[in-house]
């Protein structure tokens, strides 16, 4: 057993010392290989969609942040539709970017566009969302995903009072009734945030403190493709009538736009704005963070895509110095063909209670934003 174990972490560190060997070559380009430069480089930035007030803000982030360095950046929003992304990132090729940095839709569906940046050795950010399935992908930074799972279900149970604010038991026995959704299935992001969060309420379930009145506990019953809020919306009116009539306590919604088709979908099925179930999200979009403090959404994730997108950039210009990006994880996330190693930042529960010190006072939003 020992020889078989201590086989295995060789082969874990050769596979992670060639990861990165592998990182690094790819990395520098053709002009900084040659002892050339790439200042001034040009770089495609490939975001998902312009309908979440998040993506708007990565985009305009990361570009701002690189042209600050002084490249020229090529920057398109997909419309959620996986052929346009691949065309944007078709099109970035040919006009000559030196490295992408792509949020894709479709996790799965970018093999062949990317085999075309390998074959031209354009160094590929993952931003956010992994791409899974493919060789190409270099280097991935986003926050740890299965926290922000952990996150959501924390702040589930701490609205229903089955935690206290130190995150300890409160002895709560329940029964509350609580529904669970999911995000898209084709977002690699999604079954991270789900399996973080059921690792954290299964317990609850098994003890019978939480119940879910549909039976609906499977990813697969709870995903909301493409992260739709209508869809969520449509979901929450079905399981409105699955309950019996038994009050609603709560409702896992892992993203801030399915939080408000949820609530929506609450509201006309008969619960007052001030008596909602708990409502979980994430983003701190503008409009959940108002509903935040309004007192209809109990809660939502804080992700600093300041950060993030500082993250890619630090990425980007060490790829185009011909250095090694620094990376913080080489094991979670195995998209299939490699693991890709990446940067990982931490997020931050938001209540009521802390949206001041966590959103206003750090400089992400300003008062009259929230107004
Ligand atoms: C992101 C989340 C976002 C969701 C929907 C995920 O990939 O990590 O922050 O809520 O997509 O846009």
């Amino acid at each position: 057993m020992n020889r078989k174990y201590l086989a295995g972490i060789a082969a874990a560190s050769i596979l992670t010392l060639s990861l990165t060997a592998c990182g690094g070559s790819r990395g520098g380009g053709d002009a900084a290989a040659e002892g050339g430069s790439n200042e001034g480089a040009k770089i495609g930035v490939a975001m998902p969609t312009q309908q979440s007030e998040r993506w708007i803000a990565d985009g305009e982030n990361v570009k701002s942040q690189l042209e600050d360095l002084g490249y020229e950046v090529d920057l398109q929003y997909a419309n959620d539709d996986i052929p346009t992304q691949v065309s944007q990132i078709e099109n970035m090729i040919n006009g000559g970017v030196k490295a992408l940095v792509i949020a894709s839709i479709d996790g799965t569906t970018l093999t062949s566009v990317l085999d075309q940046a390998e074959s031209q050795d354009i160094p590929v950010i993952a931003y956010d969302r992994l791409i899974n399935e493919s060789g190409t992908v270099d280097y991935y930074t986003t926050f740890d995903n299965e926290e922000v799972g952990v996150q959501q279900a924390t702040s589930l149970l701490t609205g229903l009072g089955v935690l206290d604010a130190e995150g300890k038991e409160t002895g709560a026995a329940g029964p509350f009734d609580v529904e669970l959704f999911a995000g898209s299935p084709d977002d690699n992001n999604a079954t991270f945030f789900w399996n973080g969060a059921m690792k954290t309420l299964q317990p609850y379930l098994d003890s019978g403190v939480l119940r879910v009145p549909s039976g609906q506990t499977d990813f697969e019953q709870a995903a909301i493709l493409r992260w739709l809020p209508d869809t969520a919306q449509d979901r929450m009116e079905d399981l409105l009538t699955v309950g019996g009539g038994e009050r609603l306590e709560g409702v896992l919604s892992p993203y801030d736009g399915l939080s408000i088709g949820i609530i929506s979908a609450l509201t006309s099925g008969g619960y007052a704005t001030d008596d909602l179930p708990v409502v979980t999200g994430q983003d701190a979009e503008v409009g959940s963070v108002k509903s935040i403090i309004a007192g209809e959404q109990y809660s939502t994730i804080f992700k600093d895509v300041r950060e993030l997108g500082k993250q890619a950039v630090t990425m980007v210009d060490a790829l185009m110095k011909g250095e090694e990006p620094e990376v913080n994880d080489t094991e979670t996330y195995d998209n299939g063909v490699k693991v890709v190693p990446s940067y990982l930042l931490e997020s931050e529960i938001v209540t009521a209670d802390n949206y001041e010190a966590s959103l206003v006072e750090t400089g992400y939003y300003t008062e009259d934003d929230l107004k």
